[in-house]
């Protein structure tokens, strides 16, 4: 039940300095600031320089700025730096812009539509993992990146003539996403001076818009049409009878890879350090991959047998869900938790925030899969999971991307095993995605040779 607003609390967070307000906390351990506001009230007010912000503490009024999009529309400054990179995709785009948006692509990501894109995500594991060698020691979110930008690639464009597209798409991704966070805590007066840093991310953005607009040319002049989202959107048509134009083409399609890759290559390398960090885990997964796989990849058909391989999953986006930290702009006064907020102020939700709070999950910082057994009577509440957001602004690709972390993970588990060099701790980097921090593991080969 929603308690009434006069239980709520609200706050301002404690340590704030004059001008910088809490600039230096953040910078000294985010996540460990994030992770203590509960303390002091159910909405959080933080300041950074001259911008403040409400953060939200409680689910219950997470759930109430993510069902009213209207009120709490996209916006603060990683949506505005992310709309001058993506335009004006799906993730980005305004409540005004969004539903007419959502409705165009959500048919490529229908239930019906995920055997195809399961069977590229089996084939890219697979290549994947017959370049590995025994012993050698990997660089896990690199090779993770790697995968998972070939399996969107792919399931983006299937035509092969698009191959030198993806690649640049790849390369240039990386860069622009590590510069979007390092822009969000400057100045915008810096932004734009000539550095070299400035001239690489630009670069970089110009690279990826020529790369997507020559496939996109590709597609319509071949006319060939093939299983793939490309060709979605290509065929998609409004209420009106109306197509998609090449930029909102252009737009949609930089936008699934900006929201689709890091998120699902970071969940896959913190599900392989937390395996290795607990071996009891690692031995009933590979107990089901086992049994379930006998030493091959895994396709959609294994789906319903890998229980334990998506709980693990499941688990790694509680702990670490990748978009940790989300923004809102209030669009027109209203009231937040008994506080008023006024037309312009922004809120932040965090994933992290509300997953580790222990009077919603047992021993928040333990990595316990089970928890989300199903006959599990202490299952955590549904509403405090939300590692792909909620309300209609919700994660597009929820569904692709465990199906992808799922079968990836157990085609891994079946033929790898990735320990760590001894006793070795990795610390979340909170950047755009909370990504581990210089995660290497040892590769070894498991049963007979495949
Ligand atoms: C584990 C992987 C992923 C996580 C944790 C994740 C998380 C999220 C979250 C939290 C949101 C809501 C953002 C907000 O409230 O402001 C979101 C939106 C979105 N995601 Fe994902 N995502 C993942 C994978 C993907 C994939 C694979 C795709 C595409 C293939 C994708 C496409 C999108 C899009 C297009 C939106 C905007 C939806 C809308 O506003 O209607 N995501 N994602």
């Amino acid at each position: 039940m929603t308690p009434s607003p006069a239980t709520w609390t609200v706050a301002t967070a404690p340590g704030r300095l004059p001008l910088i307000g809490h600039a230096l906390k953040l910078r000294k351990g985010l996540l460990a600031f994030v992770s203590s506001l509960p303390a002091h009230g159910d909405l959080v007010r933080i300041q950074i320089g001259p911008w403040w912000a409400y953060v939200i503490c409680d689910p219950d009024l997470t759930r109430q700025v993510l069902f009213d999009d209207r009120t709490f529309d996209k916006g603060g400054p990683l949506f505005d730096e992310g709309r001058r990179i993506l335009g004006n995709g799906v993730l980005t785009c305004p409540h005004e812009d969004h539903r007419r948006q959502r409705r165009l692509l959500q048919p490529a990501f229908h239930r019906a539509r995920m055997p195809a894109y399961a069977q590229v995500m089996s084939e890219q594991t697979a290549e994947l993992l017959d370049g590995w060698h025994g012993g050698t020691v990997i660089d896990v979110p690199a090779h993770m990146h790697t995968l998972v930008s070939r399996i969107l690639a792919r399931s983006l464009f299937a035509s092969d003539s698009v191959g030198p597209a993806s690649t640049l798409v790849e390369e240039s991704l990386a860069t622009i996403l590590h510069a979007m966070y390092v822009r969000l805590l400057m100045p915008s007066s810096l932004t734009r001076l000539p550095t070299p840093g400035n001239r690489r991310y630009q670069q970089a953005l110009d690279r990826i818009h020529t790369a997507v607009d020559h496939a996109v040319q590709d597609y319509r002049s071949s006319g060939e049409e093939h299983a793939d989202l490309v060709s979605e959107l290509l065929a998609a048509r409004d209420e009106a009878g109306r197509p998609l134009s090449d930029t909102e083409i252009h737009d949609q399609i930089l936008t699934m890879l900006a929201a689709g890759i890091e998120t699902t290559a970071t969940t896959l390398s913190w599900a392989l350090y937390m395996l290795a960090r607990h071996p009891d885990v690692e031995e009933r997964l590979h107990a089901e991959v086992d049994t379930v796989l006998g030493g091959r990849t895994a396709t959609w058909a294994d789906l319903p047998r890998l229980g334990l391989t998506e709980r693990i999953i499941t688990e790694t986006l509680r702990l670490y869900p990748p978009t940790w930290m989300l923004t809102r702009t209030v669009t027109a006064d209203t009231r937040l938790g008994g506080q008023l907020l006024p037309a312009g102020a922004t809120v932040v939700y965090s994933p992290y925030l509300i997953h580790t709070r222990a009077d919603l999950f047992h021993e928040p910082g333990r990595f316990h899969p089970d928890r989300w057994r199903a006959d599990n009577t202490a299952r955590p509440p549904r509403h405090a999971s939300i590692p792909f957001g909620a309300g209609s602004r919700k994660c597009i690709g929820d569904s692709f991307a465990m199906t992808a972390a799922t079968l990836s993970l157990a085609g891994i588990a079946s033929r790898w095993r990735l320990a760590l060099p001894s006793g070795r701790h990795v610390r979340p980097a909170a950047t755009a995605a909370l990504r581990p921090h210089k995660l290497r593991m040892r590769a070894t080969r498991r049963g007979p040779a495949v």
